[in-house]
């Protein structure tokens, strides 16, 4: 029996990356899986999103594992769109227990925009408050809440230069931070009714958004157009371990335990995946 087995996971950004990895885990324990994506690019993004080919290919890798997929189109910047998507999916799978409120973008390290600013904010900050507060009505006694922060929570003022320099990495950074406050806040607001809600905190994880020109750019600020074979000798310089990144199953097998029961009494944690990233930037001894 699998340790997710007979819930209902609501994704977000589960086309590719983390998102993929979650729903993919969490069906191969078990879970039938709303799974929703914007699949179009955000313009002061600099690299591109998802596409509808990519978030076929997650319904494909779940219905593998002989467990359901409802796969929509959804902007988590617009709660009105992104319920209906989760709506869609309670039709048809039932209900939902477990939502995985992950959808993220870094438009940083370009020209400074303040619409970076916006986008960042309102795809990673808002769109975590929208999934939540749209599945609350609908969660069962029990349920559990999962967001996706960063290391980058913990490093405020590292990595965004002067103030104006990098708005996209800026809001980045204060969106990550908002989360983690936030989910505490729902956290002690859910729990009478023994639903848990906890953050899991990548540092560097091996995807389009880490393996992109602009982040290469933050890692070899001293090159113009630095290629990733400039940048991944300085990856490892975010955490305290000698790894260069993390891979998204890391991060899926922490959610998985969130999401399945063995975590029943587990909530307000802030759970780093960081490869000690935290030990590295932060003074505090606990
Ligand atoms: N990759 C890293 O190094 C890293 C580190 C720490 C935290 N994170 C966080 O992990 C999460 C997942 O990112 P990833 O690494 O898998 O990157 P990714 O770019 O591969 O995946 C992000 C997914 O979110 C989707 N998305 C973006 N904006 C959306 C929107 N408005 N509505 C719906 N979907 C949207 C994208 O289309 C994409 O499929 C993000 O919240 C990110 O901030 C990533």
């Amino acid at each position: 029996m699998g340790r997710c087995e007979g819930k209902v996971a609501f994704v977000t950004g589960a086309a590719r990356g983390q998102g993929r990895s979650h729903a993919v885990r969490l069906a191969e324990e078990g879970a039938d899986i709303i799974a929703v994506d914007i699949c179009e690019d955000i313009a002061t993004n600099l690299y591109p999103l998802s596409t509808p080919e990519d978030l076929k290919e997650t319904a494909r890798l779940v219905e593998r594992h002989d467990r359901r997929i409802v796969a929509v189109q959804a902007d988590v910047r617009d709660r009105t769109q992104l319920a209906a998507a989760l709506e869609q999916g309670i039709a048809q799978l039932g209900k939902v227990d477990v939502v995985v409120a992950n959808a993220g973008i870094m438009p940083a390290f370009g020209e400074p925009k303040l619409q970076a600013w916006t986008d960042v904010v309102d795809t990673n900050f808002l769109g975590i408050v929208n999934a939540v507060h749209a599945a609350l009505p609908h969660l069962p006694d029990g349920a559990s809440i999962i967001a996706t922060g960063s290391a980058a929570a913990f490093m405020t003022g590292i990595s965004t230069g002067q103030a104006g320099e990098n708005p996209g990495g800026a809001g980045y950074q204060y969106a990550k931070l908002q989360v983690a406050e936030f989910m505490h806040e729902i956290a002690r607001n859910v729990a009478p009714r023994m639903i848990r809600a906890n953050v899991v905190h990548p540092t560097n994880c091996n995807t389009d958004m880490l393996n992109s020109d602009s982040m290469y750019r933050s890692f070899r600020p001293d090159l113009e157009n630095p290629t990733r074979e400039d940048a991944l000798p300085a990856f490892p310089a975010q955490q305290a371990m000698p790894i260069p990144f993390v891979e998204p199953v890391d991060i899926s097998n922490a959610v998985v335990y969130l999401a399945s029961d063995e975590s029943r009494y587990v909530t307000g944690l802030q759970l780093r995946i960081d490869g000690g990233s935290y030990l590295k930037f932060q003074d505090f001894h606990v």
